[in-house]
């Protein structure tokens, strides 16, 4: 049986979120709604998901200490990871302590927190088909795994980063030193290790977002979503989709290899399970134990959200993953380098058909920071990817 309680009083269901960008600010709303007290945890202050909290705090996550001294003093029932970068040696310590629930569990945010811990997990325990790959700690390490079978063209990515940062393609000899020094400027910490993959040469990609929720009595089960089709520029999602046609064998292994990928992580949640496909082959690329950034199109398309399900499911609520209708979603960047910026154009973006907006709210504007999403749902995937890139379009965001 779950109980909730009230926000602040001391029955209070308490959730922390760590990371409270534009996906948290969206399970944070899907917790209010439940009435659950909410505390928003980012590294700078005012972050989106501040801004519908209970409660803000805003410290260095990948500082085990300002952790564990937050999470002591707050301590919250669940702790949500919604970012990599967090000391999860700490979660997991805190968590064995019986101090804190960690979600999916600390194990998963550990193993997902870099890119060798999942991959060496997906392809070496598990089994599952990746692309080839190599872990290098140098330019001579990176040269000789291309040589010794990677080949050309490749990948290198700095096994810590996201969103495509520090991530190049290399198609032959000459790039092989330039991908190096992008991945050393672009990695999150500087420990200069990469992962070069092998070129799939795949004909879409999809996210397999898969839910682990609690049944009527009280084990868990496995939930799919529909597949989301997306479109990735320079490593970043641009334009997404749902439902994403699918041969019915490839729908069925990506489901196999979600399946035996969220059973290994474990815990209860919500995961985007990110996978390559060539016809009736599928590749696993990786995961995230959350709410998945190509999944904003859910807004738009199922009857719960995956920030809505991911509510639940840590909640130990029943889930929903039905689809109400195809849609898309289309990004917006900043286009400026500028803080407190002003969006021109929101009415003229709403008038097209069956779309709807999310403006993030962020306190400071890059060019290429996304700033905010347009939603569309319509008839077919189509029609509704013409939505939301013309609704994205006409917002227009400028210094103010
Ligand atoms: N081995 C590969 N072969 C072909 N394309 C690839 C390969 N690895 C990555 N890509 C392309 O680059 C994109 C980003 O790669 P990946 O998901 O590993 O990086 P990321 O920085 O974690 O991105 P994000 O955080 O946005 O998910 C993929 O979605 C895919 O389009
Ligand atoms: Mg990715």
């Amino acid at each position: 049986m779950t109980t909730l309680g009230t926000p602040l009083s001391p029955s209070a269901t308490k959730v922390m979120l760590l990371g409270s960008g534009e996906l948290g600010k969206e399970v944070l709303i899907a917790l209010q709604r439940l009435g659950v007290e909410t505390i928003a945890v980012d590294r700078y202050e005012n972050a989106p998901g501040q801004q519908v909290a209970h409660h803000a705090r805003t410290i260095t996550m990948s500082d085990p200490a300002q952790l564990k001294a937050l999470i002591e003093q707050e301590r919250p029932h669940l702790v949500v990871p919604e970012i990599e970068a967090i000391a999860t040696p700490m979660l997991e310590e805190l968590e064995a302590a019986g101090v804190v629930r960690v979600i999916p569990t600390a194990r998963a945010a550990r193993l997902t927190m870099d890119r060798e811990g999942i991959r060496r997990l997906a392809a070496e325990t598990l089994g599952l088909p990746t692309s080839p790959y190599v872990f290098c700690d140098s330019l001579q390490e990176l040269q000789a795994a291309i040589d010794g079978g990677i080949g050309y063209p490749c990948i290198v990515k700095p096994v810590m980063s996201s969103s495509g940062k520090g991530q190049s393609k290399i198609s032959g000899p000459e790039d092989v030193k330039k991908a190096w020094d992008y991945a050393m400027a672009g990695g999150r910490v500087s420990h200069g290790r990469v992962i070069v993959e092998g070129f799939i040469d795949f004909d879409y990609e999809i996210t397999q977002l898969t839910v682990r929720a609690l049944g009527a009595s009280g084990q868990i089960e496995t939930h799919f979503c529909e597949p989301i089709g997306h479109v990735q520029v320079s490593g970043d999602y641009v334009e997404s989709w749902q439902p994403h046609p699918m041969h019915p064998k490839a729908l069925a292994e990506s489901r196999r290899i979600a399946q035996a990928v969220t059973d290994n992580l474990g815990g209860q949640g919500l995961f985007g399970v990110e996978l390559f496909v060539k016809g009736e082959q599928v590749w696993f690329s990786e995961v995230s134990p959350r709410p998945h950034d190509t999944g904003l199109v859910t807004l738009s398309t199922q009857v719960q959200s995956e920030f809505e399900l991911h509510a639940r499911a840590i909640l130990g609520l029943p889930v929903n993953t039905q689809l109400r209708s195809p849609g898309a979603s289309a990004v917006i960047y900043g286009g400026v380098d500028a803080k407190g910026i002003a969006f021109d154009g929101v009415d003229e973006a709403l008038r097209v058909p069956n779309t709807d907006l999310r403006l993030f709210g962020k306190p400071e504007s890059f060019a290429k920071r996304r700033m905010g999403v347009a939603l569309a749902f319509d008839a077919d995937v189509e029609l509704a990817r013409e939505r939301a890139k013309k609704a994205a379009s006409l917002v227009k965001p400028r210094s103010a």
